[in-house]
């Protein structure tokens, strides 16, 4: 019985592969519905109907990489390419706090341009020009000094999806010159210096099977992270996965219920990719169980340039576009957007 086996996560908060891998085999509508009654008892036992934003920068969309899903990946020569100026970044992040947002994500490719001198010169400068938000960084694998580096000159917090825990997964949708060794060591050692981390994979990405997604679940759960983002994959036109079938939003939610069951005070946002496969994605998500969302700070300017995915949402729109709109979709389900930086709570306070 599937529902048994939902009230045995949420009470040990952990299954075996084989049991996460049968959940997964047997989505129904009715099992959907039963997990995520069960997720946002959980979530609601932490975040009460909190849901906290995160002001999203994407201030390069230059990359070294060539990552066979993305669309900023290096040998996408149709991308248009921008950088920001650190004015530029700064701001964005003075209207972002006159919006009400506490927490700022720098996210990029990984660009050499943006050497390590020069974004600890940026995280200082945004670190002392609010001191009151966190900062958190998505900018891909470095060294351990070089996040050292980071940490120390003021970023809190650091995504770095997983992409797959799988290896020969991994190697599926990545180049040689890019490992899964190196994927883990980059979380462990950012774990390590202390940041609030977030790890996360793509959903439906080509070669996937349920077998990985129990593999992902597990991996989270050992590795314990403090955040972890998930979305559906969805086709970039002028990447090798062109032609590769979208994932879909009945599994990606259904993950997010078994990952707020698995990790029950982990910060879960509901992404932008729910959002663009479906018109109330990212309501969904919340009602599966996820706390965050992260709206577009990036100048309307360079919007439609960090295309990872088509069709992706929000890229017309001003950043208080975005901020009311989301406020007004969270309301319409009986959710509040908060004023807060929204941290990894460290005592249940309810
Ligand atoms: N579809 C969905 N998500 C994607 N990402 C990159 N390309 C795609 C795509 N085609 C995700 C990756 C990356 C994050 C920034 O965006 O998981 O870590
Ligand atoms: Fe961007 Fe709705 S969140 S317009």
């Amino acid at each position: 019985m599937m529902k048994a086996l939902i009230d045995r996560l949420r009470k040990e908060t952990v299954l075996s592969k084989e049991e996460y891998v049968l959940l997964l085999s047997h989505i129904t509508p009715e099992l959907s519905e039963y997990l995520f009654q069960q997720a946002r008892t959980v979530r609601e036992q932490w975040y009460g109907k909190d849901v906290y934003i995160r002001g999203l920068i994407e201030f390069t969309n230059c990359c070294k990489n060539d990552c066979y899903y993305c669309g900023i990946r290096c040998s996408n020569h149709q991308a248009q390419r921008y950088r920001l100026s650190e004015e530029e970044i700064l701001s964005c992040c003075e209207s972002g706090y006159a919006l009400g947002f506490r927490t700022f994500v720098l996210q990029g490719g990984e660009d050499p341009f943006f050497t390590c001198q020069r974004m600890t010169s940026l995280i200082r400068r945004i670190r002392q020009q609010f001191p009151d938000c966190a900062l958190t960084l998505s900018v891909g694998e470095k060294s351990r000094e070089e996040y050292q580096a980071y940490f120390d000159a003021g970023a809190d917090r650091y995504l770095l999806r997983h992409e797959t825990a799988n290896d020969s997964h991994y190697r599926k949708l990545h180049p040689e010159t890019m490992s899964p060794e190196n994927r883990k060591r980059c979380l462990r050692d950012l774990k390590e210096i202390g940041f609030q981390t977030g790890c996360g994979f793509m959903v439906g990405s080509p070669g996937q099977t349920v077998e990985n997604l129990a593999e992902d679940l597990l991996f989270v759960k050992k590795l314990q992270p403090h955040m972890v983002g998930i979305g559906p994959f969805i086709a970039q036109h002028d990447t090798p996965f062109r032609d590769q079938p979208n994932g879909t939003l009945e599994i990606t939610l259904f993950l997010l219920g078994l990952l707020r069951l698995t990790l029950p005070s982990v910060l879960l946002p509901s992404t932008t990719a729910l959002g663009t496969i479906h018109s109330r994605g990212r309501e969904l998500g919340i009602l599966a169980g996820a706390n965050v969302v992260m709206p577009n700070l990036s100048p309307s300017s360079v919007r439609k340039k960090y295309l990872l995915y088509d069709n992706k949402i929000c890229t017309g729109d001003e950043a208080a576009e975005c901020r009311s709109c989301l406020e007004r979709r969270m309301e319409a389900i009986g959710y509040h957007v908060v004023v807060s930086r929204g941290d990894y709570p460290t005592i249940k306070t309810k």
